[in-house]
């Protein structure tokens, strides 16, 4: 994955757990580079190297990493310099989802190697909420899109509840339930 992923892994893990954390991450994964450049391609293997690796030294689940990171992805961007992106994409979540595939493929015009995961709104009948299809060639990352719904509840300060109530093991991809809570409904 780009290196910009790869370095919001590292300031996830730098804020949230210290320079320490992050170091021993790096070389229980066997990840010698002094950084990442944002805009250079790397292999898969070492973002989920730099998550397993984490498993370890945090003592923590894979899902829950993720879902942290997912969360923590959201405000990195935005800190990052994508905050007009994702301004550009909605103006709330619905609108913000439907537009996914779309802010991807805007990014891919700066990241052209770029292997952009897939996403589908569907209107849940009656109810107040939405299901989401995920598609991506790669495994393992849901529960990083759980943290990434999540995040974006909050910068649209929408509270939501997600579920995922359909795997890609079982249903050949991912679905979450998106339950709205509160006034902002
Ligand atoms: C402006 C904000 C964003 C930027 C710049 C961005 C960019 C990227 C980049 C560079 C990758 C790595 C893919 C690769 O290297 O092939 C990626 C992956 C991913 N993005 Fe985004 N993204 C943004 C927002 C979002 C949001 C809001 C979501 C919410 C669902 C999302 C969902 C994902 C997922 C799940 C992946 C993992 C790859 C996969 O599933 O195969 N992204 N994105």
């Amino acid at each position: 994955m780009y290196g910009l992923v790869n370095q919001a892994v590292e300031d996830f893990v730098r804020r949230g757990f210290g320079d320490g954390a992050w170091k021993s991450i790096k070389d229980n994964a066997g990840v010698n580079l002094e950084m990442f450049v944002s805009m250079d391609s790397y292999p898969d293997d070492v973002t989920y190297k730099l998550v397993g690796a984490a498993t370890e030294v945090l003592g923590l689940d894979a899902a829950t990493i993720l879902e942290a990171f997912g969360q923590h992805w959201v405000l990195y961007t935005a800190q990052e310099g994508y905050g007009q992106m994702l301004s550009m994409f909605g103006s709330n979540l619905e609108e913000f989802l439907v537009n996914l595939d779309n802010l991807h493929s805007h990014v891919g015009l700066t990241f052209p190697a770029l292997r952009p995961p897939s996403f589908q709104v569907e209107r849940i009948e009656g109810g107040l909420g939405l299901l989401l299809h995920y598609h991506s060639d790669r495994i393992g990352l849901a529960p990083m899109v759980v943290g990434l719904l999540k995040g974006l509840g909050r910068r649209f300060s929408q509270e939501i509840d997600v579920v995922q109530v359909e795997h890609r093991e079982r249903s050949g991809h991912d679905v979450f339930r998106i339950d709205y809570v509160g006034a902002g409904a």
